[in-house]
């Protein structure tokens, strides 16, 4: 292998060359999920942004497209938006043509000393986001302040118009329009009411129906450049009711909130910057969203030099109300069990004092599902080491002490290239009511995702092994323990 290969995911996205950062302008449309990106195609650091684009019929395996939007005399091409404009609101479809796409997005603007500016605006596509034309009246917001950007724009059916989010370094501005061109300020959501630290940034808002019931309540998602519950950038959300004017939150999601600090769409620290595909819907109302798989305390650092950066998996976002109160779930697209091949199966094993080797039928340890149950557990906690011949370790599991979920990537091969990247354990407060652990783990050469309890507690890491993982263990903190079931799902991705 060469670094490059070795450390190139298997089933993630990433860029062919060079920089890439948050996920931009989602949409579906006639049969395709688009990504665009944050793109710097001349360099493997930040730089003057693009957006990249690739197309997928699964949100599973993307083909890479040409650069879709380049910079311009407003600026570079920050974080933002697209929706498919059915209704040709804003009159830029041309007769018998596929409705046209608009782009909204950030213009950035160095013009050095300081002196930065960030204005909204917005592009269209004709051939269903191959291509765009800027709008000849950019930008179509100046608010004249440096960090105003990543405009998320919604279509608000209740109310029959465009709604859009966007993040002004210490709030949420709320806006809507009729065309997508003229844009009216309708509120403001304050940063004191969630995390305190970083600037705000890349906000989405959407509704959701309450599973099981006939309620429906809104989301608003806000990334958050530092401060993440283990560090560095991380993406908090906020439960409430959108009136078309007011973002307001329930007041029981206000109170445990203030209680617990326990409302992060991931608690691994690596999923920044994500939000959902617009006009797209499961049948029965979850959302679907994609986060950037890095974290910016070390991102521009990690260890590969044609191209940096991947995507987390496409994740489905259901609404649950237990006695806790109102949660988001957090899941893998249904989409990658297509890709389900050989299958590893085995019940009841007894873990005792020592370590247990999960012997998985040589089942590639690079490209796998993993789904497990452990009923009689919640009491006592376990370890799962991913090891290779090299002695790394990535170890991940559930420690009863303090009732954490844990990920510990500090012997997992390179770490040092950043103090920032395995200085600590990365946790997250187990909060499920039920009684026992169950979890699907996605393992991809340089990634894992924990989807525990139903996607109640999701984990999302990268690591970069001076050789494969190999093999898998499991092993107990103190009491021996039965593993129910683990079931071991080969992905074939040719
Ligand atoms: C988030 C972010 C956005 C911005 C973009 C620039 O990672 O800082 O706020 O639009 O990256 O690349």
């Amino acid at each position: 292998y060469t670094e490059e290969e070795l450390y190139r995911p298997n089933f993630h996205f990433t860029p062919k060359k060079a920089w890439m950062n948050d996920p931009n302008g989602m949409f579906y449309y006639n049969g395709y999920y688009h990504l665009y990106f944050q793109y710097h195609p001349d360099g493997n650091v930040w730089g003057p942004m693009h957006w990249g684009h690739a197309t997928s019929t699964d949100m599973i395996s993307w083909v890479e497209q040409p650069i879709a939007i380049y910079p311009d005399e407003l600026g570079t091409i920050f974080s933002g938006s697209a929706v498919v404009d059915i209704g040709n609101t804003s009159g830029f479809g041309e007769v018998s043509k596929a409705a046209p796409i608009v782009a909204m997005y950030t213009n950035h603007l160095d013009k050095g000393d300081d002196n930065i500016s960030q204005t909204q605006s917005i592009a269209y596509s004709n051939d269903e986001g191959k291509t765009f034309a800027k709008f000849e009246n950019n930008p179509v917001i100046d608010a004249n302040l440096k960090d105003f950007r990543d405009p998320k724009v919604t279509w608000d059916e209740e109310r029959n118009k465009w709604v859009m989010v966007l993040a002004a370094g210490d709030k949420i501005m709320f806006y809507d329009s009729n065309n997508l061109k003229n844009w009216n300020l309708l509120s403001e959501f304050q940063k004191e009411k969630g995390s305190k630290d970083g600037v705000w940034e890349c906000p989405d808002l959407f509704n959701l129906p309450v599973v099981g019931t006939d309620e429906s309540k809104w989301v608003l998602f806000v990334s958050i450049g530092k401060g993440g519950p283990n560090g560095g950038s991380a993406t908090e959300y906020f439960i409430g009711d959108f009136d078309g004017t007011t973002f307001t939150m329930d007041k029981d999601f206000e109170t445990s909130r203030n209680k617990e600090n326990n409302y992060w769409i991931d608690f691994g620290r690596d999923n920044y910057a994500g939000v959902s595909w617009s006009n797209a819907r499961r049948k029965d109302g979850s959302k679907l969203i994609i986060g950037w798989m890095s974290n910016w305390d070390y991102a521009q650092k990690v260890p590969t030099e044609t191209w940096r950066s991947a995507m987390t998996i496409a994740r489905e976002v259901k609404l649950q109300k237990d006695d806790n109160g109102y949660k988001l779930l957090f899941n893998p697209v249904k989409e990658l069990a297509n890709y389900r091949s050989k299958k590893y199966k085995n019940e009841n094993i007894e873990v005792k004092g020592d370590t247990k080797i999960i012997d998985s039928e040589s089942i590639d340890l690079a490209s796998v599902e993993i789904k497990f149950n452990i009923s009689d557990l919640v009491n006592d906690g376990f370890t799962f080491n991913l090891t290779n011949k090299l002695g790394d370790t990535l170890a991940f599991g559930y420690n009863s002490t303090d009732k954490n979920f844990f990920v510990d990537r500090r012997k997992s091969g390179k770490v040092k290239f950043s103090e920032n990247f395995a200085n600590e354990i990365s946790v997250a407060k187990r909060t499920s009511l039920s009684t026992n652990i169950s979890g699907t783990i996605i393992l991809d050469k340089t990634s894992i995702e924990l989807f525990f309890n139903n996607g109640e507690t999701v984990m999302t890491e990268v690591f970069f092994p001076n050789a494969p993982f190999e093999k898998l263990s499991i092993e107990p903190k103190a009491q021996e323990f039965i593993l129910g079931s683990i079931e071991m799902n080969k992905l074939n991705f040719n």
